[in-house]
């Protein structure tokens, strides 16, 4: 049966966005035209999920409020004249069912995945998340062709890695490769965190995981780890070393993650998003080429 379900964290509290995010989630920050979370979204609909579980925590209720239908909104566009601004809402009637669970805790990413299992159960299952986009615009098609992958191959997990400057691999989990990493390999070790040293090479994940439910079972055993965190990293490490096939794929193509965690990453990413708009871009290249001649 193919994958239509995938769990999106949000629980996190944006410290290093502060005071962006003091009173508004990371998730919901604009991105040129549109909040984060709704690339990821729009994304995962693309790639065939029908159904979002949002792994929510405190003050986050605009990531809820966003996906609702908002029929006032819609009443009063059309009252006003203004149906050409109905389109822009056209993201509510995406044919995507929206779940929403807390953690209740901040334990880490491992954890939050893990408050997925009841909902979750038995089923195989994606993970995305919230503060990443994949692909300008969110084009990319990466987590189709990672269930595709982890239905063939009959994996256990499946990574999407993105190569990193050698510098970078202390903010990422880290695969080791076993042989030669094409575009699809397996894996033989994932490291949260390295230092450069310990760093097996220099693909990172990058925000998109595919899994069976029995990564639930690694979750509960994951002391914490980095950061005293439970790491889904070390979750899957813990897969590997038990024998269970792994793999990753490489995001191909152009297809780049904009972080939008950090306020380098989320500047650079507002930057791109925006000259690439279709009808404001052309002028704000312009702009920026003047402010650059100062
Ligand atoms: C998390 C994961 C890390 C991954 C990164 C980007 O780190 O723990 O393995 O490489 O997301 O997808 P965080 O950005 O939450 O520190």
């Amino acid at each position: 049966m193919s994958i239509d379900l995938a769990v999106v964290p949000v629980a996190g509290r944006g410290t290093r966005l502060l005071p962006l995010t003091k009173s508004q989630p990371k998730e919901m920050l604009p991105v040129g035209r549109k909040p984060v979370v709704q690339y990821v979204v729009e994304e995962l609909a693309r790639c065939g999920i029908g159904r979002v579980l949002f792994i929510t925590g405190p003050g986050k209720t605009a990531i809820e409020n966003h996906f609702d239908i908002d029929a006032e909104l819609i009443a009063l566009l059309r009252e006003t004249g203004k149906e050409e601004l109905l389109a822009e809402l056209a993201f509510e009637r995406e044919d995507v069912q929206y779940l929403y669970t807390r953690q209740r805790r901040q334990l880490g990413l491992g954890h939050a995945v893990l408050c997925a299992e009841p909902v979750v159960g038995s089923q195989s299952f994606v993970v995305a998340l919230g503060d990443s986009i994949i692909g300008l615009h969110a084009q990319s098609r990466v987590v189709r062709t990672m269930i595709e992958q982890f239905h063939w191959q009959q994996a256990e997990a499946v990574v999407a890695l993105e190569e990193v400057a050698p510098a970078e691999v202390v903010h990422y989990g880290i695969a080791k490769p076993r042989g030669k990493p094409d575009d699809v390999f397996e894996l033989d070790d994932l490291i949260e965190k390295p230092s450069p040293a310990e760093a097996p090479s220099n693909l990172a994940v990058a925000a998109r995981y595919v899994f069976s439910a029995r990564i639930f079972h690694y979750l509960r055993r994951t002391p914490p780890g980095v950061g005293e965190e439970i790491q889904l990293t070390d979750a899957i490490s813990m897969l590997i070393r038990d024998g269970h096939k792994v793999l990753g794929v490489r995001l191909g193509g152009g297809q780049r993650r904009f972080d939008i965690g950090n306020f380098e990453s989320y500047f650079s990413a507002f930057a791109e998003f925006a000259i690439a708009d279709p009808d404001y871009g052309p002028a704000l290249k312009q702009r920026l080429w003047e402010l650059l001649q100062r």
